[in-house]
């Protein structure tokens, strides 16, 4: 297990590049495996999530050749999976485990797929319900939890009304409607990642958006034909990534970033006006439209942050970013609170938990409710540094690492190794930008 030592620091400047995408690179992966043909995906996230699906997606049949964040995938067409031998293993991601669901639902075989520990305490009633609908048989522990084994077959398609906002959820139904007879419909609570949507269309499905409801035509009658091409795309730069650097600049007034290529869905990007109104200096430059993905830099410097309440609708829009916010709560002049976000209790931990936890060693003053959490601003006295204990979360490890460059003395981060999960190189990175 790797400890990653943070002292105080004065700023952060510099140009950062950003590694692609996690989202993105899941569903280019999984649809390029779908796909007749090579696809080539530059700028793939290096996120070890995103190379737990090209596992999977190679145990299924697709060539899968990696050069650097440059992945070439040769599909055999939506009907050209096989079966594997051995339990796919999505390790320690959901998004692997639950869009996949999707895809195995439509195949003629059985699959069994698990994950590590956090992976096999997280909920996959919401995404095997829908899916049984459809017609996949698929049994889970407990009815609930992986292993999944998913026997697919001939899928119906359904009009489903998500009882939860979740882009995974959306997603896992609408890559089974791939498969189904006829148009699958979703409509969802609340606006969610629309990335599914975007790469489904641009290799080639045939998708409808009206409001919250989305729409996808089934395309087993195709059977044999192309019915989705092969494509040549680059992942834009991960936002959800850029967050950490984006709230470490903003802690110092001599800092100055910028940060080039950083994907800016709108869907995604709620993180940004959140951060212009508790007052930080964020400005987007070159922006662009790719394949769907609307792209551009941003240039950020040091500002005093006056904090701010998430809940309801802006949940499920900021929900990767709501570490990070609750680790600035002590920075900011009127402190953090979050309702409604009782989705954070099963991530890759209870990340209500361990932020409470976590801040309190830091000395920060925090309530810790059923969905959500209040936490003092600087009012409540300032940081010390502490031994933070990530629960195995890469989202809480980046997060308290950012908090203690600010704080007084050392903060030490154990298993700081989990960081990879979807961002690897992220302490190198701060040690480059970080002005003693
Ligand atoms: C993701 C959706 C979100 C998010 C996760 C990635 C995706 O999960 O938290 O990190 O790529 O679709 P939910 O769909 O469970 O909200």
């Amino acid at each position: 297990m790797t400890t990653e030592l943070i002292h105080p620091v004065h700023s952060l400047s510099g140009p950062l590049e950003l590694p692609g995408d996690k989202s993105i690179s899941h569903r280019y992966a999984m649809l390029a495996a779908l796909a007749s043909g090579v696809s080539e995906l530059r700028n793939f996230a290096a996120a070890r999530d995103c190379h737990s699906t090209l596992g999977c997606v190679k145990a299924l049949g697709a060539d899968v050749k990696v050069d650097g964040t440059t992945i070439k995938i040769t599909g055999h067409g939506l009907h050209g999976l096989k079966s594997s031998w051995r339990a796919l293993d999505a390790e320690n991601s959901g998004t692997t485990i639950r869009l996949l669901s999707g895809i195995l639902s439509g195949q003629d075989f059985s699959t069994k797929i698990s994950g590590d520990a956090s992976l096999q305490k997280r909920p996959m009633k919401r995404v095997v319900a829908p899916l049984r609908q459809m017609g996949a048989e698929i049994r889970a522990k407990d009815d609930n939890f992986p292993p999944l084994e998913i026997r697919g077959g001939k899928l119906h398609a359904i009009h489903y009304e998500m009882p939860m906002a979740s882009a995974q959820v959306k997603s896992a139904v609408l890559l089974a409607g791939l498969y189904a007879d006829g148009i699958t419909q979703v409509t969802e609570p609340a606006k969610t990642r629309d990335h599914t949507e975007l790469a489904l269309e641009e290799f080639g499905a045939h998708i409808e958006k009206r409001g919250r409801t989305v729409s996808i035509h089934g395309l087993a009658a195709r059977n044999g034909q192309a019915a989705l091409q092969p494509k040549s795309l680059d992942v834009p730069g991960d936002l959800s990534s850029a967050v950490f650097f984006i709230a470490a600049a903003s802690l110092f007034p001599e800092s100055s970033l910028y940060i080039a290529n950083v994907g800016l869905n709108p869907t995604r990007s709620a993180i940004l006006d959140f951060f212009q109104q508790m007052g930080a200096s964020v400005t987007v430059l070159n922006l662009q439209s790719k394949q769907g993905e609307l792209i551009g830099d941003l240039s950020v410097k040091g500002a005093p942050l006056k904090g701010g309440l998430v809940s309801g609708d802006l949940v499920p829009l900021l929900i990767d970013e709501l570490p990070m916010l609750a680790a600035l709560g002590p920075y900011t002049q009127e402190g953090i609170e979050f309702r409604d976000a009782q989705e954070l209790r099963v991530k890759e931990s209870d990340r209500i938990a361990a932020l409470a936890e976590n801040l309190k060693r830091m000395g920060a003053k925090v309530e810790e409710r059923p969905d959500g959490l209040r936490v003092e601003g600087r009012g409540a006295g300032p940081l010390h540094g502490a031994e933070i204990d990530p629960r195995g979360d890469h989202r809480i490890a980046m997060a308290f690492a950012v908090a203690g460059l600010a704080a007084k003395g050392e903060t030490k981060i154990l298993d700081a190794g989990c960081a990879g999960v979807s961002y690897p190189s992220f302490f190198k990175e701060l040690r480059r930008l970080a002005a003693p």
